[in-house]
């Protein structure tokens, strides 16, 4: 029912086992339609789908007083290849490889995945941005546009990274919502994967 080896699909399962061709690049990237904390346009864009329900998504959210903003979706190989490298010179390889995906490996390669913030952009891409009432409303709400919340706190040894509560992924709202029910990982629906007992 869904294509986790097709990049096209929007199921792909993108992880540290399961890469993209080098040179895949989505047909179909637009400009998001939302406010950005940072100006780096070519970080703007996603797939159509996903960029439609994203902007839905920023809709609801503000009904409910909640103003969130876009801070990097499509990174094509060679963008998250220099990324991954100026992390790996920061903090090292074991480290980096805890929070940043090699190029061909990050689901932001697929057009498909949106990190976000508070319209503020204080806790842009950092772990000050789970206790924030802009998390929470994500958490709850994000599998009705199609998102999940790709690396959930507790899973690391699943998902191979870290908690990253502002990291959305797009998968439709049909696998969201199975997802988000049952909070399963895109590792633990489709992967037969042995669940290790995390100790907090
Ligand atoms: N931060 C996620 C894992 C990425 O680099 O794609
Ligand atoms: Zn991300």
């Amino acid at each position: 029912q869904y294509d986790i080896t097709d990049p096209t699909s929007i199921a792909v399962l993108v992880n540290k086992e399961y890469g993209l061709p080098e040179d895949y690049e989505p047909d179909d990237l637009v400009k998001t339609d939302i406010p950005f904390v940072y100006e780096y346009e070519e970080v703007h864009f996603l797939r159509e789908e996903a960029a439609e329900a994203l902007v839905q998504m920023f809709e609801a959210s503000k009904k409910d007083g909640i103003e969130l903003a876009g801070v990097s979706g499509y990174r094509s190989h060679a963008i998250q290849k220099t990324l991954y490298e100026n992390y790996v010179n920061r903090d090292g390889e074991e480290a980096a490889n805890r929070y940043s995906a090699k190029p061909g490996h990050s689901e932001h390669s697929t057009g498909l995945a949106m990190d976000v913030a508070g319209i503020s952009g204080s806790c842009a891409a950092n772990n000050c941005f789970a206790d924030t009432e802009e998390a929470a409303w994500i958490a709850e709400h994000a599998h009705e546009f199609g998102f999940i919340i790709r690396y959930p706190q507790g899973k690391e040894a699943i998902t191979g990274y870290q908690y990253e509560p502002w990291h959305l992924r797009y998968v439709g709202k049909e696998l969201a919502t199975i997802l988000k029910e049952n909070e399963w990982t895109m590792e633990e629906f489709f992967l037969d994967v042995d669940i290790p007992d995390e100790q907090p």
